[in-house]
């Protein structure tokens, strides 16, 4: 396994794969990895011939009061698993690299990126849509590989990939979840023991969401007071939002039809965590 640290090297490398007839799987991580970035990297190993993973804390999709600085970063664990993984080349970039002075071009993408968890962090969307792009340019994958964790995400990504005419194949993979539920992240590093405790009723309140519609329940409200009436018997747990959406644009509905999304965000303590689930009207299970 390589590691690049400049986008020169990383074209160099994966220009002579394409003439090899190589197809090229790209894993964009912010590291601190666990069980969900490895299970990406094992889509990308067994779906293409050479898996690029990037590692990069994005300082443009972080607001002036988040984690930048204090977010998780260990890149000798890292590298050790993605090669245990089968992963060919890091690239870990400088901000520097990715950002030099005087690049100040940015994507904007829209109302997508403006509500549900664009409400609450101004410019986020904009920022991954940005990184993404740019390493999509760099390292012109055939298939990049993302998380249903991060569902609004997925959406501004494949909707950026369809606006722009990109062609990549987005491939997205399931939530990997901790024995008692709760979705892998690396922000659970920040949890107390405590809160560690009560973060498992985040998933269990999608769950529940999730019973219900299969149940025959069909309003949004219903499906919103479930997961409040759950998440409020912990003390620890302040729901930030809960809300119901359409899949591609993430725009809230109403009623129950289709393919949708419950998506949370909680504080746990001082630590903030999202968590989603698909619903199908069809069987009402996760989809
Ligand atoms: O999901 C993440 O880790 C990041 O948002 C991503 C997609 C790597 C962009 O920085």
């Amino acid at each position: 396994m390589k590691i690049i640290e400049t986008i020169s090297e990383l074209r160099e490398q994966l220009d002579e794969a394409r003439s090899e007839g190589k197809r090229i799987g790209l894993v964009p991580t912010m590291g601190y990895f666990h069980e969900g970035h490895l299970s990406l990297m094992e889509a990308a190993r067994a779906e293409t011939d050479l898996v690029v993973t990037s590692i990069f804390v994005n300082p443009l999709q972080f607001g002036p009061r988040e984690d930048f600085d204090g977010y998780p970063r260990d890149f000798a664990r890292d590298s050790m698993l993605a090669e245990k993984v089968g992963v060919d080349l890091i690239f870990q970039p400088s901000v520097g690299e990715m950002y030099p002075e005087g690049a100040t071009t940015t994507l904007d993408v829209g109302r997508i990126g403006e509500i549900v968890e664009g409400a609450i962090r101004p410019g986020h969307f904009n920022g991954v849509a940005t990184v993404c792009t740019k390493l999509f340019n760099i390292a012109q994958p055939h298939k990049a590989f993302f998380g249903q964790k991060d569902a609004q995400q997925l959406s501004v990504i494949r909707k950026v990939v369809r606006d722009l005419a990109m062609n990549i194949d987005i491939v997205d993979c399931p939530t990997v979840r901790e024995a008692d539920g709760l979705a892998m992240s690396s922000r659970n590093v920040y949890l107390t023991s405590d809160d560690r405790k009560a973060a498992p009723a985040l998933a269990e309140a999608l769950f529940s969401a999730s019973a219900l519609v299969q149940e025959g329940a069909r309003s949004a409200a219903s499906i919103k007071a479930c997961v409040r009436e759950r998440l409020s018997q912990e003390s620890s747990v302040k729901l930030q939002y809960v809300e119901v959406t359409e899949e591609n644009g993430f725009e809230p509905v109403e009623n129950i039809s289709g393919r949708l999304v419950v998506s949370i965000a909680a504080f746990i303590g001082t630590t903030r965590l999202i968590d989603n689930v698909r619903v199908d009207v069809g069987t009402g299970k996760p989809a």
